[in-house]
């Protein structure tokens, strides 16, 4: 893949395309930018190099064709302005052309806004290459996604490169799952295993140990023949949960699972939490986080692990009584030597809570496309990229 960084830019006209799809309240306000922070070393590099920079993004999931304030990326271009200290314009209609000198940088309005975007339409494609000299595959958190502005353009563009934050993550991903330091270990969590299904089938057959959590956990917790009462589980899938756990055994991989568990009578922030064993689970219990032991041997078996790869909380952490599980496996990952990985809204935010930011190797701006590189799928934007050579 070429990458921008190799590239002279003076005086040309480069498209590229990030990943700005940040959550923004009802307020207007931007309520977490790490996308957009994520963003700005390649921004700035473009500008360096001397560049006319037009930045494109998607926001949210819009009818295509229609304009409404709410799928508006203008609270991403005031706070550009902010960040990089310079004007930047958002310009509307951009299709047929945009208006920007060498040492400028433009944002352009919400790209699925534009209809043919998400079918990768090729006319749209092209309208899109000719806007440029150089286009720039920045976007990791949209990689996942075969559109006009994700892949399309990548193919009729003049010349196509790959922006430094996709080639980081790209590194960084592959450091951790191509030729990982041992022991590799995942946390892979959440509230269902039908949504990470795939994931966990994929990662028992690289990782030396698989920490589940959430709801994912409690169906491995049934598979073991333990009640459940009232917790999120998935009784159509807790075979499925079986045979990850004899796929992980056959070939030397451990599944841990929870010895304790805090459980409360009802979901809520306020509902009284009671440690108990796991095969002392009552009927009206419904298992809200992992218990203290289990925590403290996950937290060990971080503290000698490689690698590790973080995906999704292992308790109802925004509820500070059902986060401690959560919180003493992100104060491991913070403290260990292993080169760690983190990735997905609910990780992220969990990273954010506790402060650990600093104590992780790479946080991914990925969402999906994390979740779809640790499945072992092809990105389509990178294998776009690839092709162009
Ligand atoms: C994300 O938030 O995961 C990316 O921005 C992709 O958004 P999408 O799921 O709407 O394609």
């Amino acid at each position: 893949i070429l990458r921008m960084t190799d590239l002279d830019l003076t005086g040309k006209r480069v498209l590229i395309r990030e990943d700005l799809n940040v959550p923004i309240d009802a307020d207007g306000r931007i309520t977490s930018e790490q996308r957009i922070t994520a963003a700005l070393p390649t921004l700035k590099l473009a500008l360096e190099k001397g560049a006319a920079v037009m930045v494109m993004s998607h926001r949210g999931r819009p009818t295509e064709g229609e304009w409404r304030s709410e799928d508006s990326l203008a609270p991403v271009a005031a706070r550009l302005s902010e960040l990089l200290g310079i004007e930047v314009p958002l310009v509307r209609d951009w299709v047929g052309g945009v208006p920007v000198e060498p040492g400028q940088l433009v944002l352009l309005e919400n790209c699925r806004m534009n209809v043919g975007e998400k079918k990768d339409d090729e006319a749209l494609s092209k309208a899109y290459a000719a806007l440029c000299d150089v286009f720039v595959m920045d976007a990791f958190g949209t990689a996942h996604r075969a559109q006009a502005s994700t892949h399309g353009v990548i193919r009729h563009a003049k010349v196509a490169a790959g922006g430094p934050l996709l080639m980081a993550e790209l590194d960084a991903l592959g450091k951790a799952l191509d030729n990982p330091a041992r022991p590799l270990l995942a946390i892979v969590a959440g509230s269902k295993v039908s949504t990470k299904l795939e994931l966990l089938s994929s990662l028992v057959s690289k990782v030396d140990q698989l920490i589940v959590g959430g709801g994912i956990a409690n169906t491995f917790i049934a598979a073991m023949g333990h009640g459940v009462g009232k917790s999120l589980v998935e009784t159509d899938l807790v075979d499925t949960a079986k045979k990850i756990m004899a796929d992980a055994k056959a070939r030397g991989a451990d599944i841990p699972v929870p010895t304790d568990v805090v459980v409360a009578p009802a979901f809520a922030a306020d509902a009284p939490a009671t440690v108990k064993p796991v095969d002392a689970v009552g009927a009206d219990d419904m298992i809200l986080d992992i218990g203290p032991d289990t925590a403290a041997r996950y937290a060990a078996m971080i503290g000698r692990a490689g690698t590790v790869v973080w995906n999704g909380p292992v308790g109802v952490f925004e509820f500070d009584a059902f986060g401690k599980g959560t919180e003493a496996l992100a104060r491991a990952i913070a403290a260990s030597n292993a080169f760690s990985i983190a990735g997905g809204g609910d990780t992220l935010a969990a990273v954010d809570k506790y402060g650990i930011e600093d104590g992780v190797s790479y946080i991914s701006t990925g969402g999906g496309a994390f979740l779809e590189f640790l499945e072992g799928k092809e990105l389509p934007a990178v294998a776009a990229l690839a092709a162009r050579g």
